[in-house]
């Protein structure tokens, strides 16, 4: 292959060696922004490109507004030549562009790829021979041939086409999952394998080239598609086996039995068996929203995804599971839901991370004051809470202080920074849906 430039494939990949490829990554959110620093990190001139105005000064500035990234790394990348941009037209100065943009759910939940349409619509009137594009975001299979790839070849004023053999000139496509664990600290970022699947062997290899510049393990696969069902497997692996804890959690509890004893014991199997935990609903930008992508693109092929439907069922109705318990834990000190004072203990989908994108905090808060309770929360990541794509609490961070003022504390994200003796000797009823109080013996525990 050699473009209409007379770049051939082993010039990209000498520009790739040598670092001096360019990269964009669109999307500088809690995926696109880490990539950009290891990328960065590696000695590759890094652009940023956003549509949030607010995230692209904050980036310029050495700033950063996400927690777990210190300004000193978005700085350090700046030496690098990391900039970050709203203006497309930058695109045409990129050797390979990386879409990490939202992939959420409408709101009769189906999925909503506007923001990848929007996002390929932006640059392929940027785009060149020998350009490599590259899908991150969470999606269901056939996107990047279906979506991606015509509306490449529609957008780009010049007829450029997507290449598919070494013999063909034009953009090379793949994708790539995102598989990264926010808050994991057990694994860095670059021990994670990454899955490549190209529209053809080309792209497949120059994107390959590209991660193995960053990733200790590069995974090419036959086709775009496989890689983006493989990302949908691993999430369809943990939001069945956490419903199945869910499911068994709520069994163990009638049944006078420690869940979390069973999985310890359980997990000391050396094969066959791997550890998942219960909590209060599932949350987050994947496990809650990406297998209702497969379970839609089934639908296409006159299947239906049971096990995603089933799974679904029963972890978004564990916040309602959780105010069952509240309810029967305030009956026991001769009290109802309505008129009561209510602390809601983290706000976070999990523990130690500053994302609240569909958080069960949400719903539990939504659902009490539905039901008459004066809620309050308590948030080390969040002084403040607004307005979302689903919910509008409008509430402001309460101090830990003073717990016996409320009727019950209830631990929904078991932040790390919290006391957990400290808050069960001092409130009236702790409602603890996480297991944060384990090893702990009171009588205003309630464990759910
Ligand atoms: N957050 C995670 O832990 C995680 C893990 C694995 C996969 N993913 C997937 O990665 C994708 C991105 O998720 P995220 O958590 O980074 O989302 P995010 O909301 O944190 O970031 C997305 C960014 O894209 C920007 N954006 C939206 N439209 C744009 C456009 N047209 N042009 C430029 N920028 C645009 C937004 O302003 C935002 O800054 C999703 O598909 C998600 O499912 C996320």
């Amino acid at each position: 292959m050699t473009t209409t430039d007379g770049i051939s494939l082993s010039d990209l990949k000498r520009k790739i060696e040598n670092r001096q490829a360019r990269i964009g990554i669109v999307g500088m959110g809690y995926v696109g922004l880490p990539l950009a620093l290891l990328f960065s990190n590696e000695g590759f001139r890094v652009t940023g490109f956003d549509i949030e105005e607010r995230k692209v000064k904050t980036l310029n500035s050495g700033g950063s507004y996400i927690v777990r990234i210190l300004p000193d790394a978005i700085q350090q990348a700046q030496k690098s030549g990391f900039v970050a941009t709203s203006d497309y037209s930058e695109i045409e100065k990129m050797d390979a562009i990386i879409i990490c943009v939202p992939t959420p759910l409408s709101e009769y939940h189906e999925p909503d790829l506007s923001y990848v349409t929007g996002t390929v619509e932006s640059i392929a009137p940027h785009l060149h021979d020998g350009h490599l594009v590259i899908l991150e975001s969470t999606t269901y299979p056939g996107t990047t041939e279906e979506l991606v790839v015509p509306l490449i070849e529609k957008g780009n004023p010049r007829g450029l086409k997507v290449a598919r053999n070494s013999a063909e000139n034009g953009v090379h496509v793949a994708f790539s999952p995102e598989r990264e664990d926010p808050g994991n600290e057990t694994v860095a970022r670059h021990d994670i394998p990454k899955v490549v699947g190209g529209c053809g062997a080309v792209a497949s290899e120059l994107a390959s080239a590209y991660y193995g510049s960053i990733f200790r393990r590069v995974v090419p696969v036959s086709s775009p598609s496989v890689a983006e069902m493989t990302k949908l497997l691993e999430n369809i692996y943990r939001c069945v086996n956490i419903a199945l804890v869910n499911e068994l959690k709520q069994l163990c509890i009638r049944m006078g039995i420690d869940i979390h004893e069973v999985i310890d014991a359980a997990k000391t199997k050396p094969f066959g068996f791997q550890a998942f935990y219960p909590g209060p609903g599932l949350g987050g930008h994947c496990i809650p929203i990406d297998p209702f992508y497969l379970s839609w693109k089934a639908k296409q092929f006159d299947f239906r995804t049971r096990f995603i439907e089933l799974a679904g069922e029963v972890n978004i109705n564990m916040p309602y599971f959780v105010i069952d318990q509240l309810a029967e834990g305030l009956n026991q000190h001769r009290k109802s839901i309505n008129g009561s004072k209510i602390l809601v203990l983290g706000l976070a989908y999990k523990r130690d991370i500053d994302d609240l994108r569909e958080s069960p905090s949400l719903t539990i808060i939504e659902l009490l004051r539905d039901k008459g309770a004066n809620v309050s929360y308590n948030d080390p990541f969040f002084p403040t809470v607004g307005r979302g794509r689903h919910y509008a609490l409008n509430m402001s961070n309460t101090p830990l202080d003073n717990l016996a003022q409320y009727d019950a504390v209830i631990i929904v994200t078991d932040h790390s920074a919290y006391d957990y003796r400290a808050i069960v000797d001092q409130a009236q009823l702790v409602i603890d849906t996480r297991n944060a109080t384990r090893g702990m013996d009171s009588p205003k525990i309630v464990r759910c």
